[in-house]
């Protein structure tokens, strides 16, 4: 079994010779941050891999984020480096159940967040992330339905921030997000002095928290809702040195390393993701050097979902 440092030396030799870029998750292990090329959101990693000049995409990441890797850029050779790194959320909605939906309201507009099979995106208007959820929607005219998919928490916070009436949420959970409840951010908040909450909107606790900034009962903390990489730009921008931080435990690292001098806590420590975690450094290696396992999806699910991407993107 090679070391970690052998194995990180190999990884950056392998990228070179096989023109290789490595996109990771904020959610990743700290040693398979530390070989990625870029690190980011869901939207930023979409982002990135449209962009990026190599030939070869190893995405350290879950299923559905390489699906959308694959979809976005056709003549790349995108790699997951384990394929049962899944996600729940994505798994909390069916084509059947979608598609019995759309039926139900003919009218409306799809739009899902980024974690859905390829198979599911094919079928939506749009797409969206957490970070540009309320963005996408406030771009559909007001007086068309919304069919919202497939986050619960996600889709309460847009219904709420958009104001719209006309949104029909899907009850999918991220078993990962819905876990973090209120009790565990407040049991938190208190235990750190001056301290920001930093919420994925994902967590079950995002309304309830709401409720209780509107009702006066943080009065003397600031509160904010992102998206992870929302997240990591706003540590890096406040003034302030102590954070609860309501997501995945992974991105605790790349706060840190980031910002040494500050202090962050995680809202609960049982919030990780397995599926994340599936991807190890060897896994990593592994990848490179067999060139698994390749990520495709067949073209006339990729061009129509392809479609609903392209709009999330024009969108921002
Ligand atoms: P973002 O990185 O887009 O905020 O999504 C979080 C998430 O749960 C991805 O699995
Ligand atoms: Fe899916 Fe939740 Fe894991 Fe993100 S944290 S990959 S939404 S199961």
């Amino acid at each position: 079994m090679m070391q970690v440092e052998d194995l990180s030396r190999e990884i950056k030799r392998l990228k070179e010779e096989k023109d290789a870029v490595i996109l990771a998750h904020n959610y990743q292990i700290p040693e398979v941050q530390d070989v990625a090329d870029i690190i980011g959101d869901s939207l930023n990693l979409s982002r990135q891999a449209a962009q990026v000049p190599q030939k070869v995409i190893v995405f350290c990441g879950v299923h559905f984020m390489a699906e959308t890797a694959a979809i976005i850029s056709p003549d790349k050779k995108v790699l997951i480096p384990d394929t049962q790194a899944g996600c729940s959320l994505s798994d909390s909605i069916t084509i059947q159940e979608l598609k019995e939906w759309k039926r139900e309201h003919p009218n409306a507009v799809a739009v899902g967040y980024v974690n859905t099979t390829a198979e599911i995106k094919s079928e939506l208007d749009y797409c969206c992330t957490s970070s540009n959820a309320v963005k996408v929607v406030n771009s559909i005219p007001t007086d068309r339905e919304i069919l919202f998919l497939p986050d619960m928490f996600l889709g309460s916070y847009v219904s709420k921030s958009t104001g719209r009436k006309n949104i029909f949420v899907w009850a999918g959970e991220c078993h990962v997000h819905a876990g973090i409840s209120a009790a565990d951010v407040n049991e938190k908040i208190k235990s750190l002095k001056e301290a920001e909450f930093l919420i994925h909107p994902e967590c079950s606790c995002t309304t309830p928290i709401l409720y209780d900034v509107s009702t006066g009962t943080y009065q003397d903390k600031a509160v904010s809702v992102l998206s992870t990489e929302g997240m990591m730009k706003h540590v890096s921008r406040s003034d302030s040195k102590n954070f609860v931080v309501a997501t995945e435990t992974g991105i605790l690292y790349r706060m840190k390393k980031q910002n040494p001098h500050k202090t962050f806590v995680p809202a609960s420590e049982k919030a990780e993701c397995q599926y994340m975690k599936m991807i190890t450094l060897q896994k990593v290696y592994d990848s490179l050097v067999h060139d698994k396992y390749h990520v495709t999806v067949e073209k006339k699910i990729a061009d129509k979902a392809r479609r609903a991407i392209d709009r999330m993107l024009t969108i921002g």
